[in-house]
Order: structure tokens, then C-alpha cells, then sequence
């Protein structure tokens, strides 16, 4: 992925069926330091993300707590509102498919497609998954994967989605960067070799009436796929605030769970292409969190939920973990002891420890006063072009989406600058050689500086403490802004070690 000047990025948008859990957590922090990442460049950013709040699911979940679907909603929003809050999340816009900007862009939409002759009214019979919101094929009912199945025969809108299948694999063909990682744009590449059908798009009130009502036909509601998916050009104002839509469309990156693939990388580019817009430039296909074999989610039974760690060990640390554990677009497996062994290495004995033993050693032998940069020895200028290498493969990592990478790399720089104060000793040379040992202590602070500056956009408050107790707040990736003279802030450990 290329980086540009602005950088449009989203999430899903969450089914509002039940509290949020780690997968909304994950997808969302993942966004946040993407985004963080890319405003750190100076890059003007806007990072929307949402709910999803018409359709079966939520309707059935209402029902059970016996509130109307819009109270459901409105008790439930808050409480993905307040854990981004709690998890640091900087997003621009919280969209609420209930909200009318959105009804006005889908009913926009949907009336511009039927004019377009892209939709078709039919009487239908197949097989329903209830589970899934949608008809399934023979096929898919014999592999026995789906749940709450019946057949139905009714009649609906459907869109001819069939009619952009060659654009479509060929877009696919043009553009590998599209749909990422590779391996999900080959399945895509895959999935159209077979004929692809049209698209249901509607779903009769007289049935489910919980959803964005037809503009041409007052019987149906929108399907909630479609619904769902068009909330991407309602962030930026389509059709309401043309100016800022064409400042922002196509957004830069979709981020999505490996699960809602053939949506995003079928219907919606489909779609677009109906309307006549651009298509978004990157999907990204992430995989889940398992415990075992399963996928995370609300039910986790006795596994701890990360999310209660925030508590304990702060939301840093589970931002970081969450961050370096999961390598882009494969599966990854949460354990407590993978968490705390990533911990005590990473932040407790490797970041924590360089900031203490530097806090140390400055009070100690320099008043607590940030010593002189002025005597360097070769060493030390090793450290400096290290610390400058480290920046650009940093952007590189960003850009290839690959947020492990860019950690392991910060990380291993910082124990370089370890390693660095402990063979240069400047313990033993304060007495004897202090311009020396001023050398090397600003050296290792200024490499300190650089890796929390590096690291803010996955650790905001950690690393702004980190940035407050050297007085270098708000500055920048570049080697030297330290300032000799400063006198450190008293601190506790910034990562005690757990103890177990
Ligand atoms: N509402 C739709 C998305 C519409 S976007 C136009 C939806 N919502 S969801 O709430 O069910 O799931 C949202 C995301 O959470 C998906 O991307 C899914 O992959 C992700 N996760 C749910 N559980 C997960 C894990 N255990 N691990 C990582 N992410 C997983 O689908």
C-alpha cells in the first residue's frame, strides 16, 4: 500500500446484538494504529467505524430483552462507545445505520441502482439460513454449516450482480493489491470462476420489517448486507456533502474479519460499480482470535477475555499485545501465558527497564538533569544511523500492513540501546570521563525518545508518559530533538514486572 496524503480507513460495522467483544475490539484497535501511524506522517486521516443495527439478528436479540430494536440499540451503542474510549481509540465518525444520514444515503443509493436498471422484482424459492440472513444453495445446505434452515418462497428485488462478474475478475486481475493478504485475493479469484447469481437485495416488511424502507416499494426493506456496506459512503457525506465525499472517496483500507470476505470483495465492489464510483483501494482480510481451536467471542466460558486484562495491566499493554501477537491476516491464538510472557519481555525487562536504568543512572551521576550530547564516540554514532534505518523500515512495515513487524523492529532496537549502556558502562566513567559518559546516556535516552515516539501510535498513553519524563512531548521521529539540560520527571516503573 502506497502512502498517500490522506488516508481513509474503516472497520466493520458491529452487529449490535450483545456487548462488544474482542473481535470488535481487535479489528477497531488495529484501525486506530493504523490511523495513528499515518497522522504521525502528517497525513490528514479520517477513521470511521460503527454499528450495525438493522436486520434479523438484532431484531431477534431486541426481542429477547423485550425492547423494541431502536431502544436495543440505543441502550447498546453506548457501550461499544465507552470501550473505544477506554481502549484509546481516535476515531473520527461513530456511524449508526439507524441514524437518518444514513437512511437518506441508502435510500439514495438504492433508488440510483433501480434507475440504473441494475434491480428486478422475482418470485424466489430456495433454502433460507435464518442464522445467516440469507438464501443458501443446495450445495451450501448439504455441507451441513448452516444452522436454522427452511424453506421459503417469496417474492423480492434482486440486483444483477451477475452482469459485473467478468469486470469484476478482471479489476481483480489488474489490481493485486485489492484484495489482501494474496491468499484471501485468490479465493476471491476462485469463488469467481462459478457463475455468480444476483443478489437479494430486499426483504419483505410482511416477514422483517427492521431495516431501511425500499424508496420505490414500501412493502420491502432493505437487505441488511446492503445496508450495512453502503455506511462507507455515508461517512464522508455521499450524496449530502459532495465536497467532502470526493476529498475522501475511495477510502484507502477496509479492514475486515477473514469472515466477511465475499462480501466486501463481491457485493460491495459490484455495487459500486452499479453507481459508478471508484472501488475502495485495499481489503484487508485479518484472521481471528482462537482459544484452541475456536474462535474468540462474547461466549468464552472460562478462557480469561483479554479485554478484562485492561484492568490489571492497562490498556497499553493489551493494545501492544493485541498489536505484536497477531501476525496481519493469519489466525492467532490468546493465552494468558503468551500474554504475560510477551509482557515481562517486551515492556517490563526490554522498554520499561531502559527508561528506569536511564532514570537511574542520570540521577544518580547528572542531577536528574538530561546530560550533553556533545561527545560521541563511534558507538554511539551506530546508535544514531541505527535509530534513522529504524524510522524508514518502520513506514515500510506500516505501509505493507505488517503492525508485528514495525513492533519486533522497535523492539529490537531497544535492545540494542540496552545492550549499548551496558557495554559502554557509563556508570564507570561519570567520575573519570563525564563528557563521555554524557555521550553515551544522551545517546541511549535519545534512542529511548525515538522508540516512544515510534511506538505512540500503538501505546498512546505509555509512550506520552515516556515522552512527558524526558520533556520531549510532541516531538518527532528524528534524531536530536532531545534537550540536554532537561530535568527528568519522577516516575514509577512504567511496566512492573507480573509476577506469577
Ligand atoms: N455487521 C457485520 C459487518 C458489516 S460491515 C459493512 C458483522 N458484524 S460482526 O459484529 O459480526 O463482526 C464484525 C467483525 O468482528 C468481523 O470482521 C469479524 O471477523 C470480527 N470478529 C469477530 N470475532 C472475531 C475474533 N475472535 N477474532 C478477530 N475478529 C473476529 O459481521
Amino acid at each position: 500500500m502506497q502512502s498517500t496524503y490522506r488516508f481513509y480507513i474503516t472497520t466493520p460495522i458491529y452487529y449490535v446484538n450483545d456487548k462488544p467483544h474482542i473481535g470488535h475490539a481487535y479489528t477497531t484497535i488495529l484501525a486506530d494504529v493504523l490511523a495513528r501511524f499515518h497522522r504521525a506522517l502528517g497525513e490528514e486521516v479520517f477513521f470511521l467505524t460503527g454499528l450495525d443495527e438493522h436486520g434479523q439478528k438484532v431484531k431477534q436479540a431486541a426481542e429477547k430483552r423485550g425492547l423494541s430494536p431502536q431502544a436495543h440499540c440505543d441502550d447498546l451503542a453506548p457501550r461499544f462507545l465507552d470501550l473505544w474510549q477506554k481502549l484509546e481509540i481516535r476515531h473520527d465518525d461513530f456511524l449508526r445505520t439507524t441514524q437518518p444520514r444514513h437512511v437518506q444515503v441508502v435510500q439514495k443509493a438504492i433508488q440510483k441502482i433501480y434507475e440504473s436498471g441494475d434491480l428486478y422484482s422475482s418470485e424466489y424459492e430456495g433454502w433460507y439460513s435464518v442464522a445467516e440472513e440469507r438464501f443458501i444453495t443446495d450445495k451450501e445446505k448439504e455441507s451441513g454449516q448452516f444452522r436454522d434452515i427452511k424453506r421459503l418462497k417469496e417474492r423480492n428485488w434482486f440486483f444483477r450482480m451477475g452482469t459485473y462478474q467478468k469486470r469484476l475478475g478482471e479489476y481483480l486481475e489488474n489490481h493485486p493489491e485489492f484484495v489482501q493478504p494474496s491468499f484471501r485475493r485468490n479465493e476471491i479469484l476462485g469463488f469467481l470462476r462459478q457463475p455468480l447469481g444476483d443478489l437479494c437485495i430486499s426483504r419483505p416488511k410482511s416477514r422483517m420489517d427492521w431495516g431501511i424502507e425500499l424508496p420505490f416499494d414500501r412493502d420491502y426493506v432493505t437487505y441488511v448486507w446492503v445496508d450495512a456496506l453502503l455506511n462507507y459512503l455515508t461517512g464522508p457525506g455521499y450524496g449530502s456533502d459532495e465536497r467532502n465525499f470526493s476529498k475522501w472517496w475511495p477510502a484507502s483500507l477496509h479492514l475486515i474479519g477473514k469472515d466477511i470476505l465475499t462480501t466486501h470483495a463481491v457485493y460491495w465492489p459490484t455495487l459500486l460499480f452499479s453507481l459508478g464510483l471508484p472501488l475502495p483501494k485495499v481489503i484487508f482480510a485479518h484472521g481471528w482470535w482462537l482459544t484452541g481451536e475456536t474462535k474468540m467471542s462474547k461466549s468464552l466460558g472460562n478462557v480469561v477475555n483479554p479485554l478484562d486484562l485492561i484492568d490489571r495491566y492497562g490498556v497499553d499493554a493489551v493494545r501492544y499485545y493485541l498489536m505484536r501477537e497477531m501476525v496481519l491476516g493469519q489466525d492467532a491464538n490468546f493465552t494468558l501465558e503468551s500474554f504475560i510472557k510477551r509482557y515481562n519481555s517486551d515492556l517490563a525487562n526490554d522498554f520499561g527497564n531502559l527508561l528506569n536504568r536511564l532514570s537511574g543512572l542520570i540521577i544518580r551521576d547528572f542531577g536528574g538533569r538530561i546530560p550533553a550530547g556533545e561527545v560521541f564516540s563511534s558507538d554511539a554514532q551506530k546508535i544514531q544511523s541505527e535509530a534513522e534505518r529504524l524510522v524508514s523500515k518502520v513506514h515500510d512495515w506500516i505501509d505493507q500492513l505488517q503492525v508485528h513487524k514495525a513492533i519486533e523492529e522497535i523492539i529490537i532496537f531497544v535492545r540494542r540501546v540496552n545492550k549499548y549502556i551496558e557495554s559502554n558502562a557509563p556508570w564507570k566513567l561519570a567520575k573519570t570521563d563525564p563528557a563521555q559518559a554524557s555521550g553515551i546516556l544522551y545517546t541511549a535516552a535519545e534512542g529511548l525518545r525515538m522508540s516512544a515516539v515510534l511506538l505512540s501510535a500503538v501505546m498512546p498513553s505509555r509512550c506520552q508518559t515516556v515522552l512527558e519524563i524526558l520533556g520531549a512531548v510532541g516531538s518527532q521521529a528524528e534524531w536530536g530533538q532531545l534537550k540536554s539540560g532537561t530535568s527528568l520527571k519522577p516516575h514509577a516503573p512504567l511496566f512492573p514486572r507480573i509476577e506469577e
